[in-house]
C-alpha cells in the first residue's frame, strides 16, 4: 500500500517519533519525511536508526530525518534530547508517542521491578513526553500528539498484563491531557492499531502457537500493515483533524 495523500499543513513542520527505527516507527518516519516535514525520531537500535536515515536520504528530495539515541527508561535523558531538538530544529509541532514492548510474560511470574519495567517501557514516556513538549507547542501555538495504544486489551488478548494495562492505561492519560492541553490549541488523541504486520510480529505468529486466525476476526479479509497506521497518524497530525481530540481511533480491519 502506498501513501497518496498529501498534506500540505505537515510540510516543514518539526515531528518527533519516538521507537522511529524499525517496525509502524519506521514507517511512520518514512511517511511523515514524504510530507515534507523534519522528523526527528527517538531509539535505541542504532543498526536500523542509520539504514533508515540513510536510506531516506537518498529516496526522499525532502529534509532527510534525524536520529537521537535514547533510551526511554531514562526520562531524564529523553527530557533532554527534546530539549536538544528544540535547539536544533526548532520547536516540535507533532508528537507520537509509538515506543513499546509487548514481549509475553506469564502474570504468575511478574515481580514488582518487571511489572514497573513494563510500565516504563510501555507507559511512563508518553507522559513525560507530552509534558516535555508542551512548552515548545506553547510557543507555536498549538501542537498534536498522538499516542500509540493497542486493540489487544478490547480483544481480552493475555499473556502481557503489563502491556496491556500499559495500553489501556494510554487512553485515559489521552482523555486527561485533552482536557489540560486543549485550551493552548494541543490536540491528543490516541490511534489504536489492530495486529499490525510488522516484520517482529510476523514472526512471532509463526512463532506463537496460540496465534489467532487474523483474518477470521477481521471484517476485512486483508493484513494491517505499517502504511495503514501511517495514514492515520498523518491525518491526526494535520490541520485537516483541527476538531479532532480526546478520541482514539481504531485501525484494526474491523476486529475490535
Ligand atoms: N504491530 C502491531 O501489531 C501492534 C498492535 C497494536 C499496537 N501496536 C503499537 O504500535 C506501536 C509500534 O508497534 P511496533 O509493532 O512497531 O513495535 P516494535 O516492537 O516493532 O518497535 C518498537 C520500537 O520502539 C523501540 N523501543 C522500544 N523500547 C525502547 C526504549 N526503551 N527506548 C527507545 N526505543 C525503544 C524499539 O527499538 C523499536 O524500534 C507500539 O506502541 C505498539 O504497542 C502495534
Amino acid at each position: 500500500m502506498t501513501i497518496t495523500n498529501q498534506y500540505p499543513s505537515l510540510k516543514y513542520k518539526v515531528v518527533l517519533i519516538t521507537g522511529g527505527a524499525s517496525g509502524i516507527g519506521a514507517n511512520l518516519v518514512e511517511a511523515f519525511c514524504q510530507q515534507g516535514a523534519q522528523v526527528c525520531f527517538i531509539d535505541i537500535r542504532d543498526d536500523d536508526a542509520h539504514k533508515l536515515v540513510e536510506q531516506l536520504s537518498h529516496s526522499t528530495s525532502n529534509t532527510p530525518p534525524r536520529y537521537y539515541r535514547c533510551n526511554l527508561l531514562n526520562i531524564p535523558k529523553l527530557q533532554a534530547t527534546i530539549k536538544q531538538i528544540y535547539s536544533d530544529v526548532g520547536a516540535i509541532n507533532v508528537l507520537i508517542n509509538n515506543a513499546a514492548n509487548d514481549t509475553r510474560h506469564d502474570f504468575r511470574n511478574v515481580t514488582v521491578d518487571y511489572w514497573n519495567e513494563r510500565l516504563a517501557v510501555n507507559l511512563r514516556h508518553h507522559f513525560f513526553a507530552a509534558q516535555a513538549v508542551y512548552p515548545q507547542m506553547l510557543e507555536l501555538g498549538g501542537g498534536s500528539i498522538i499516542n500509540l495504544g493497542s486493540m489487544s486489551w478490547y480483544a481480552t488478548q493475555g499473556g502481557m498484563p503489563g502491556y496491556t494495562s500499559s495500553k489501556a492505561a494510554i487512553e485515559g492519560l489521552t482523555r486527561g491531557l485533552a482536557r489540560d492541553m486543549g485550551g493552548d490549541n494541543i490536540r491528543v488523541n490516541t490511534l489504536v492499531p489492530g495486529w499490525v504486520m510488522t516484520d517482529r510480529q510476523v514472526a512471532m505468529l509463526t512463532q506463537e502457537k496460540t496465534a489467532r486466525n487474523i483474518l477470521e476476526n477481521q471484517c476485512l479479509k486483508k493484513s494491517v500493515m505499517p502504511e495503514d497506521i501511517s495514514a492515520m497518524a498523518l491525518f491526526l497530525a494535520s490541520d485537516d483533524s483541527r476538531m479532532c481530540t480526546a478520541q482514539h481511533f481504531i485501525v484494526d480491519g474491523g476486529w475490535i
